[in-house]
């Protein structure tokens, strides 16, 4: 048997995603109309004798109870929600429920990041694996030089994909082989787990002994808090016990509102294969035009003589007056987009409601702090305003145009 386990963090890892993670925890913000965690959590249907999915995280039980539910009616498998009381790293949380894992005894277990965006290769990992028969195999991947520093960097052997040396975010760089938060483990990662937790007591110990304590605290984290990359990855590196397995698909990592936006273009474009029952489609007749991939909630009511796409997901209960265009956008449940609005490279905040003629819109640079336009909660444009490369704070009006301003 084979189990799967999300990692979801929790409510003091999302600061980077504010203003959209106020009131909805990052892991189930929309990405191609679905809830973030959707997607791996779709990926594991293709992993053969899959008896379990568990989410561990430490926000609210009661924000993830509903969805819980329903995805594991949808999928007909239990995914069930393990709340940490407090966080203990990547690699601590598993192991804080390493009894509530093992118990249908599984020969594998899946451990895969919510924030990263890709196809989630799982049988060609779970295949690897079993050719390399190590403790481990770590999904990789290529990327550019400038960009592999915010990430783990890695050395693999060319011929036996072993993985020879791994540093977590390097000052220098090291290789443009990055970790991209998708593992495959044996059970025997639980005493790796335990033999880092025992090596941190050790140490603590000697500490207390010769009285370095006062020294060295600030850098002592608590015995139970481990960091799958530093205290797991690093020093079983070169040990024959760990291997990668390189995809060449795409992938992303997704820390920021910015690349939200650009992931739910990934996975739309995803859904032509997997889903293709969750594109629009419509020719301005009976139903808006559709340009490229676009995703429309079942309930939201889009007038005809609107144009929407490519990249646009319409969430539910939304209303898009007559005229409008929405081009590269996600856009939250019940907001109102009015007659002959414009939209484009941005996010409109759940409630939020865009006057007549009014333009939503930034340059798109998913990479810059104001390359999207994203407005909170309830935001409202009033009619013929102009909104341009902004983040509006939740509950603000906007009666005259601003260009390039954070509104708090
Ligand atoms: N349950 C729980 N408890 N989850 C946690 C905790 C915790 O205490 N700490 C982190 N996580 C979750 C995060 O929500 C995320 O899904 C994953 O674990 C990794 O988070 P971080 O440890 O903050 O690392 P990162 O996202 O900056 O970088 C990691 O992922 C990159 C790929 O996206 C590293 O492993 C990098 O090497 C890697 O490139």
């Amino acid at each position: 048997k084979v189990v799967a386990v999300i990692m979801v963090g929790g409510p003091t890892k999302g600061t980077s995603f504010r203003p959209l993670s106020f009131n909805t925890p990052k892991p189930l913000f929309p990405l191609a109309g679905q809830p973030m965690v959707h997607h791996p959590i779709s990926a594991c249907k293709r992993i053969p004798n899959l008896a379990q999915i568990y989410l561990i995280g430490f926000h609210e039980e009661r924000e993830f109870s509903l969805y819980v539910s329903s995805i594991s009616n949808e999928l007909k498998l239990p995914v069930r929600y393990l709340k940490e009381d407090k966080p203990h790293g990547s690699a601590g949380g598993l192991y804080y429920f390493r009894d509530i894992i093992m118990e249908d005894s599984p020969s594998h277990i899946f451990l895969l990041n919510c924030d990263v965006c890709c196809s989630f290769p799982l049988p060609a990992m779970l295949e690897a694996h079993k050719r390399y028969s190590g403790i481990g195999t770590m999904l990789v991947i290529k990327v550019s030089a400038e960009s592999a520093s915010q990430f783990g960097e890695l050395v693999a052997d060319p011929v036996t994909n072993e993985l020879l040396h791994y540093t977590e975010k390097p000052e220098t760089f090291v290789s443009d082989l990055i970790n991209c938060g998708v593992y495959l483990f044996t059970p025997e990662i639980f005493t790796a787990i335990q033999n880092a937790i025992f090596d941190r007591e050790d140490r603590a110990n000697l500490r207390r002994v010769y009285s370095f304590e006062t020294l060295q605290s600030t850098r002592t984290l608590p015995a139970d808090f481990v960091r799958l990359d530093q205290d797991i990855l690093s020093p079983l590196a070169g040990k024959k016990k760990l291997y990668t397995y390189e995809t060449k698909d795409f992938w992303e990592q997704i820390k920021t509102p910015g690349m939200s936006l650009k992931c739910s273009e990934l996975y739309l474009a995803q859904f032509r294969f997997t889903s293709p029952d969750l594109l629009a489609s419509g020719d301005g007749k009976k139903n808006a035009t559709i340009v490229g991939d676009v995703y429309i909630h079942p309930s939201a009511k889009v007038h005809h003589t609107a144009k929407i796409g490519s990249n646009v997901s319409v969430s539910a209960n939304v209303r898009v007056g007559a005229g409008a265009r929405l081009i590269n956008c996600i856009i939250l449940d019940d907001v109102e987009i009015k007659e002959n609005a414009v939209v484009i490279n941005s996010i409109v905040g759940w409630k939020s409601s865009i006057g007549k003629w009014s333009r939503v819109q930034a340059d798109g640079n998913y990479n810059a702090k104001l390359g999207i336009t994203i407005l909170g909660e309830a935001v409202a444009v009033e009619d013929e305003v102009v909104v341009i490369n902004s983040i509006v704070l939740p509950n603000k009006t906007l009666n005259v145009s601003v260009q390039e301003e954070i509104i708090l």
